[in-house]
């Protein structure tokens, strides 16, 4: 429709049928079972008519299944205005992808936007419209189970990942190709407290501008449809009816014109948060902060009404909303094609097709970081090998967003060595539960019913000492549960779980070389298990390639070439640990004090257990001839830095070559490293490749004092290196 028929679609329309296109329920309402549906009602208290004219619906499975609940809404509804489908497609649809947090260690932008756009067609053909994601908020803080969602502790990374995302999930917006993207948490929702899922986020304005908002301007540069609010404050106000930050900030400094829409329930807990007195309240801070959809609430759908009849400004706000709506309903065509996309049998030609399943593999292998390598990896197929460790043979790699919780069609640790390996040279055996039966009953509560295993633990352990005694080699795949990350995934401790440290110790005392394989959806403490293995890796939740893409590189097949895109602790006790922190008036390096009383701790290193940028490879990386062309920049030119890399070892390797600024001085003090640029390169055996960055004064910009983003005047480091921890640099002056 044009824009006009739009205007005048609106203008036809009751107040209430406005006001429900700015409510969105879950799939479940729609359910032909009316038990399924009584509860939820009842516990909403939202009335049949509201549910029969609803402007969008969240997490429906499957084309037949949307094109029949379209069909039959449709059919019910007054204002016959097509149902917008939306969903959490996180890392992937069906073919599900490792997590965020491990394809932001692939330092491959190119190859997520290839991910998403696998991830956004399998969501297309199912007739989604809206994936909520990318999630662009930026971690330092490992404690937060939602830091699996984010790519990880850095800025300039974590932006250039949300274009790639946003760019593969949209493409060209074409019908069964693409769905739009909805980028959240708005904002600055991975800073709570304590890491403690949903609480209090506190900031300066300074902190939050020049950290943690960039990622998400990112997403909209980038042609982000829509944006989900956070159910964190900002500045002692909820986000979902923060005016200064959706109002001052998202529409009018930055020009968004698109959907704002609440996280889940958000809009009803600003009475939890204490900000609102009552529905009506809540309902309207929400409006007045833009908020164009409340997500699974009644809130919006029980109190606008009176509150718009009496104040024409909000009337105004409404219609605001509800033509924002419309609009993005009309630029996917539902109005001419109501079932967009949705279309069964190319389903079943599209959905975990083999080249799907390829990628998958590739972004797995890409994802993977070495962190110790004592000669031991890779393995030959030649060796026997004891695969021990409850994710030897777990089809639960695919973290606790994906959207398909059907695990058969993943491919185990167990499966994919078999595939490597004759018969007789592998030998599994789990060892132990994942995690302490009560730790799933107390944790994972009413969620996920505990498994009531019937794990003999005692004659487990004696099968998994008996492989292990019988092999060359062992390989221990451990880790977290799922459900020990994500949404309401907070841990006060970061250790792998009891049960496992106790198999590790009792197969470390056999004598066997070790490697260790761990799967978790955040940056571990592995202190005590360091010195246990020798060849460590950590895979994250690798989806549903994980087996191949884990015996790709533990077989040699796939040299590793992951980057950690966040830090690894040494103990919780230094979180959060980030690589761009400030140097403190009291550095326990350059410090002219005593070492007592400089910023350190007395009993645990300052540095994390392995830094932002880390990874290690079956190969090394030599860099020498570092240079800058000029010692002096002036705005508008640039310097060129440059740097031979070699691969100096016998086998071809990949290397993400990082380049770091230090602005010494500055208005307000600056980090003592900032990512500035990378390149991901390829090298033959005693290959040299020279490496080149452009240094522009745009990118020495900030927030000053004045909160004004330029660049001044003065002295800066440049450094180039594997990682965040890269020491040598050269010195440059910036004169404007
Ligand atoms: C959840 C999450 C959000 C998700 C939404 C819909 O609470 O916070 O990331 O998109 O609800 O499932």
């Amino acid at each position: 429709m044009d824009k006009q028929a739009i205007t005048n679609l609106l203008k036809k329309m009751s107040t209430k049928e406005k006001i429900y296109q700015l409510v969105q329920l879950a799939g479940g309402f729609y359910s032909e079972d009316e038990a399924v549906v009584t509860g939820p009602k009842e516990k909403l208290g939202i009335s049949d008519e509201a549910i029969a004219n609803v402007g969008s619906i969240l997490n429906v499975r499957g084309a037949e299944e949307t094109r029949a609940l379209q069909k039959n809404y449709l059919a019910k509804s007054d204002a016959k205005i097509p149902l917008l489908f939306m969903a959490d497609i996180i890392n992937g649809y069906d073919t599900i992808f490792p997590i965020p947090l491990g394809q932001g260690a692939t330092w491959n932008p190119e190859l997520i936007k290839a991910a998403a756009a696998v991830a956004a067609e399998e969501a297309a053909v199912s007739g989604i419209h809206v994936t909520f994601s990318p999630m662009v908020d930026l971690v330092r803080d490992p404690r937060w189970g939602r830091v699996m969602e984010s790519t990880g502790e850095d800025t300039y990374l974590n932006s250039v990942y949300a274009q790639s995302f946003v760019e593969g999930y949209q493409g060209e917006m074409i019908v069964g190709k693409n769905v739009a993207a909805c980028v959240k948490h708005f904002a600055a929702y991975g800073a709570p407290e304590g890491g403690r899922e949903y609480n209090t986020v506190d900031m300066s304005e300074r902190n939050m501008r020049e950290y943690y908002l960039p990622a998400y301007q990112a997403a909209l540069k980038a042609g982000a449809k829509m944006v989900m609010t956070s159910f964190n404050t900002v500045d002692g106000i909820p986000a979902t009816g923060n005016k200064w930050l959706n109002q001052d900030v998202l529409r009018k400094e930055w020009g968004f014109e698109g959907i704002l829409i609440s996280d889940y329930a958000a809009i009803k807990e600003l009475e939890d948060h204490g900000i609102a007195e009552d529905a009506e309240q809540a309902a309207k801070l929400a409006l007045e902060a833009s908020v164009d959809i409340d997500m699974m609430t009644s809130v919006y759908a029980k109190n606008l009404e009176k509150i718009v009849v009496k104040d024409s400004e909000m009337a105004k706000l409404l219609d605001q909303s509800v033509l924002r709506i419309l609009e993005l309903k009309n630029e996917l065509g539902l109005f001419e094609n109501p079932y967009r996309g949705a279309d069964t049998e190319k389903a079943k030609a599209v959905i975990l097709s083999k080249d799907n399943r390829k990628l998958a593999r590739k972004v797995v292998s890409e994802s993977l970081v070495l962190l110790k390598n004592q000669e031991v990896l890779p393995l030959k197929s030649t060796q026997k090998i004891a695969l021990i460790g409850p994710y030897a043979t777990s089809p639960f790699l695919s973290g606790s967003w994906s959207f398909s919780l059907k695990t058969e069609r993943t491919v185990t640790l167990e499966q994919a060595f078999s595939e490597v390996l004759p018969a007789e040279n592998l030998l599994v055996a789990p060892g132990c539960l994942t995690v302490e039966p009560e730790l799933i009953e107390a944790s994972f509560g009413q969620y996920f019913p505990a498994e009531k295993t019937l794990f003999d633990e005692e004659g487990e352990l004696v099968k998994a000492l008996e492989a292990a005694r019988k092999s060359d080699v062992v390989v221990m795949a451990i880790g977290e549960h799922y459900l020990q990350s994500g949404e309401g995934g907070s841990r006060g401790e970061l250790t792998l779980p009891r049960v496992q440290q106790k198999l590790i110790s009792a197969i470390k005392a056999l004598g066997k070389p070790m490697v260790g394989v761990v799967f978790s959806g955040r940056p571990l403490e592995l202190k005590a298990e360091l010195p246990l293995f020798d060849s460590l890796l950590t895979v994250w939740f690798p989806g549903t390639e994980g087996g191949h893409g884990i015996a790709d590189v533990v077989f040699g097949k796939v040299n590793p070439s992951g980057k950690l895109s966040m830090s690894f602790p040494y103990s919780v006790g230094q979180v959060p640990v980030h690589y761009n922190e400030f140097n403190t008036g009291r550095p326990l390096t350059e410090s002219g004090h005593s070492k007592r009383f400089t910023s350190r701790y007395t009993d645990m290193p300052n540095k994390p257990l392995f830094p932002f940028g880390f990874g290690l490879s079956y190969t090394t990386f030599s860099y020498c001839d570092f240079k800058l062309s000029e010692t002096q920049l002036v705005p508008g030119d640039k310097i060129t830095a440059t740097v031979e890399v070699t691969n100096s070892g016998k086998i071809a390797g990949t290397e993400t070559v990082q380049l770091y600024i230090r602005d010494l001085v500055g208005s307000v003090v600056r980090p003592v490293k900032e990512l500035k640029g990378f390149q991901k390169i390829f090298l033959q055996p005693k290959e040299t490749r020279k490496v080149s960055f452009e240094i522009t004064e745009e990118m020495l910009r900030f927030y000053t004092r004045e909160l004004t983003y330029q660049s001044e005047s003065g002295e800066f480091t440049v450094f180039i290196g594997s990682n965040s921890e890269v020491a040598k640099g050269i010195n440059f002056i910036l004169c404007k």
